[in-house]
């Protein structure tokens, strides 16, 4: 049985932060620090009656519409997020109430569930809804996976350039359009506490420590998908996705996995010539003197051609959304999945039957790798989406209207969504209608 993602949509947040023009300046940093550092050119944020529930139904919605789906076609509907305003009553249940109120029948017979594991909450979702469907208990029907997230950190936190907010919605079915998922998977997990948010909504985080983690528990998931597969060659895949807070985190992650993936191969022996040999641990007397090594071999490969051309065919198309975004949190290495495969479509490329290595990640922290194989209908798929246009729609923020728009999304904060005026008018979606008799939130449909 072929299981996978048979179709994808895409909502962003419909404000827009220029980090160049309006970040950097209020900040007293230079701009290349954001667009040559970080490789984020803009963050998006929700407007005044935008959140996760609006972004991820707004995506259920558009994808639902266009795959021609009723209720009853879906079996059980799963979100992501770390941005639950909720600790029981899940997200999934405030969507589906959402679809409810435009589509005739209704989500009764559905499972919902929510998901948490920092950003890898997202990739953990699609293997619940994969082995629910390899297990045979969906009768037919098809799983709506969402990764919903508006990732605020604290005002003047160094995570402040890399927020954002959006979702991904995805449909796993039997039979897909776009790509079939390998039942193998490679994991890396650890108890780690270098971004957490204990009963608070700004995460505490170790910026630094946190990108050590992240390359730590992806080098162990990539070797532990090698114990099952045997070695991996970088030459094997048309694109790989990692989990993308910000692109320069992708830059160093896609150089150490090169190194890793080369070593003792041909691509090894071609480099020598150029590059010198990958340092061995065993050639030094100290860890320290080894890593220094290892780190100027990594500085000279990612200098190489033959290293620049596999980046830029194989990595730098999957940051191509991001870069104008932010960091999605659970939708994150889902946009950069899109986003390689939308560059792909306007290059002309033909890719189906291409296998791709999807690098998920989350804090606290566990890294999961596992490959997709493209599938015949992707290019119609992609082609499908709007997220072109939703960018380009985008309000964008002055400073001073930033600050208000942290201020009304923060929990804490004396600021609230009337004191506000909504920067964009809603078009045919689902707002946020403020609060219940019970604290719960409400949600309208604005056609
Ligand atoms: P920082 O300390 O403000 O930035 O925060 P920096 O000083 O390290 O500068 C960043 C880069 O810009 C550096 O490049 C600078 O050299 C460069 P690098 O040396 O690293 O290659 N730079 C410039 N380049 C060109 N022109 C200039 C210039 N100035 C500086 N003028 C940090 C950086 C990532 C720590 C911060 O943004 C942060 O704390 N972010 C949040 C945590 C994060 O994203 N961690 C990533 C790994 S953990 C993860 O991915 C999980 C996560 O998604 C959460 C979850 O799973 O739920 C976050």
């Amino acid at each position: 049985m072929t299981v996978g993602i048979d179709a994808v949509e895409i909502r962003t947040g419909k404000l827009r932060l220029d980090l160049a023009e309006t970040f950097a300046p209020a900040q007293g940093e230079d701009p290349g620090k954001y667009t040559k550092g970080l490789g984020l050119y803009a963050s998006s944020f929700p407007d005044v009656y935008e959140d996760i529930v609006t972004m991820g139904a707004n995506a259920a919605h558009r994808l639902m519409d266009r795959k021609g789906l009723e209720p009853r076609d879906i079996g059980r509907i799963d979100v992501a997020t770390e941005s639950a305003f909720d600790n029981s009553k899940p997200v999934s249940t405030y969507i589906a109430g959402c679809l409810e109120q435009v589509y005739d029948g209704d989500f009764h017979h559905a499972n919902k569930g929510e998901r948490k594991f920092a950003c890898i909450s997202g990739t953990q979702s699609l293997d619940d809804a994969y082995n629910w469907i390899r297990a045979g208990r969906n009768r037919g029907r098809a799983a709506l996976v969402i990764a919903t997230d508006t990732a605020l950190y604290a005002r003047d936190d160094s995570g402040e350039a890399t927020q954002g907010a959006g979702a991904v919605a995805m449909l796993l079915a039997e039979d897909p359009d776009l790509v079939e998922l390998s039942p193998e998977q490679g994991y890396g997990s650890a108890d780690e506490t270098d971004f957490l948010k204990p009963q608070q909504q700004f995460p505490s985080v170790d910026g630094k420590r946190s990108m050590q983690v992240y390359l730590a528990r992806m080098r162990e998931a990539i070797m532990d998908y090698e114990s099952v597969l045997g070695p991996i060659h970088p030459e094997d895949y048309v694109l790989i996705p990692f989990h993308t807070p910000f692109p320069g985190m992708v830059r160093r992650a896609a150089a150490l996995g090169y190194r890793h993936a080369t070593r003792d191969t041909e691509v090894e022996e071609k480099l020598a010539a150029e590059i010198g040999r990958q340092p061995r641990r065993e050639e030094f007397d100290s860890d320290e003197a080894y890593r220094e090594a290892a780190g100027e071999y990594t500085d000279d490969l990612t200098e190489s051609d033959r290293y620049q051309e596999w980046y830029s065919r194989c990595v730098e198309p999957t940051l191509s959304i991001s870069r104008q975004v932010g960091n999605w949190y659970t939708g994150s290495v889902h946009v950069a999945r899109i986003g390689g495969l939308k560059v792909a479509l306007e290059n002309g490329e033909n890719l189906a039957g291409g296998r791709m290595l999807v690098c998920s990640y989350g804090s606290g922290a566990q890294a999961e790798v596992h490959a997709e194989t493209i599938q015949a209908g992707w290019a119609e798929e992609i082609a499908a989406l709007d997220i072109d246009d939703q960018l380009e729609d985008r309000y964008d923020l002055t400073f001073e209207e930033y600050e208000q728009v942290h201020d009304v999304h923060n929990h804490d904060s004396d600021i609230g969504v009337s004191d506000v005026e909504q920067f964009t008018q809603p078009d045919a979606e689902f707002v946020f209608d403020g609060w219940g008799r019970m604290g719960e939130r409400k949600y309208t449909y604005v056609g």
